[in-house]
């Protein structure tokens, strides 16, 4: 089955809204003409707004979509400084990335606490981004394909199978993010082709064919090609190098289909 690549930008912590806006008006140019690639941008809870505004062309033709770095599992209510799915979605959010490793390690979240989220988002229409990853220790002790396999059975648990097959589960092993130490194609590719036969067994072969899986940990518009070049990869997560305009449009040329290595 061939999926449609997604290239997402996760922002993390940095840029205010006018820094984003710039951002916007920088990429926008840039990424006019890509009409194969889906382009995903995640910034701090202020610019989703501005930058769903300043996006809205694109993002009317279906090619430039704006997602949150995390949500709350409940819609409403007394939770001082969360954020809900229904609100990111009245304001025009169409995604949401749930579980990012950094998430799990400093305000601890937990694998049932990613699958209240996933299955909040999903709910209100968002597309979860479910993160997903092995720490060193754990690759170090073999245990890579047994932390997957719960992360993605725990995390997304109960969701119909449609559900699962139209959302994005992103790889990114601990160790090779934010430290230049990037999956080798064939590591990223094991994993993820792992990942696709646990959502098969969980939820049927054409959910575990349809869901993207996407890798992130150093990706660079350097490494970009021959990551997306292998069959399990469908896209990526892009922390450090989202962060300016011109990198990450390199990184979304290196990820259109005809620009992949035969
Ligand atoms: P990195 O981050 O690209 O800076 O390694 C990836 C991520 O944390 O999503």
């Amino acid at each position: 089955m061939s999926r449609r690549p997604l290239i997402a930008a996760n922002w993390k912590m940095h840029k205010t809204v006018r820094e984003a806006v710039d951002y916007a008006g920088e990429l926008v140019p840039r990424v006019r003409d890509v009409t194969d690639v889906d382009i995903v941008l995640a910034p701090p809870f202020p610019a989703l707004p501005a930058l769903v505004d300043a996006l809205a062309d694109l993002a009317a033709a279906g090619r430039i979509a704006v997602a949150s770095q995390n949500v709350h599992a409940e819609p409403h209510g007394a939770f001082t400084g969360e954020v809900s799915p229904p609100i990111l979605q009245a304001s025009g959010v169409t995604l949401a990335i749930i579980g990012h490793s950094e998430r799990r390690r400093l305000f601890g979240e937990t694998d049932s606490g990613v699958n209240a989220k996933t299955r909040a988002a999903a709910a209100a229409g968002l597309t979860p981004i479910v993160c997903v990853g092995e720490t060193l220790e754990e690759r170090e002790a073999d245990r890579t394909f047994d932390v997957l396999d719960r992360q993605i059975a725990q995390g997304l648990a109960g969701l119909p199978p449609a559900r699962a097959g139209g959302a994005v589960v992103a790889y990114e092993p601990v160790w090779a993010i934010g430290t230049g130490r990037v999956a080798s194609p064939d590591q990223a590719n094991a994993a993820h082709r792992r990942i696709r036969g646990r959502l098969a067994t969980l939820f049927g072969d054409a959910a575990g064919g349809a869901c993207r899986i996407i890798y992130g940990g150093s990706v660079k518009p350097g490494n970009a090609a021959a990551l997306m070049a292998q069959p399990h990869v469908d896209g990526a997560l892009v922390g450090g190098a989202s962060l300016d305009p011109v990198a990450f449009a390199e990184i979304v040329a290196a990820s259109r289909p005809r620009a992949q290595p035969s």
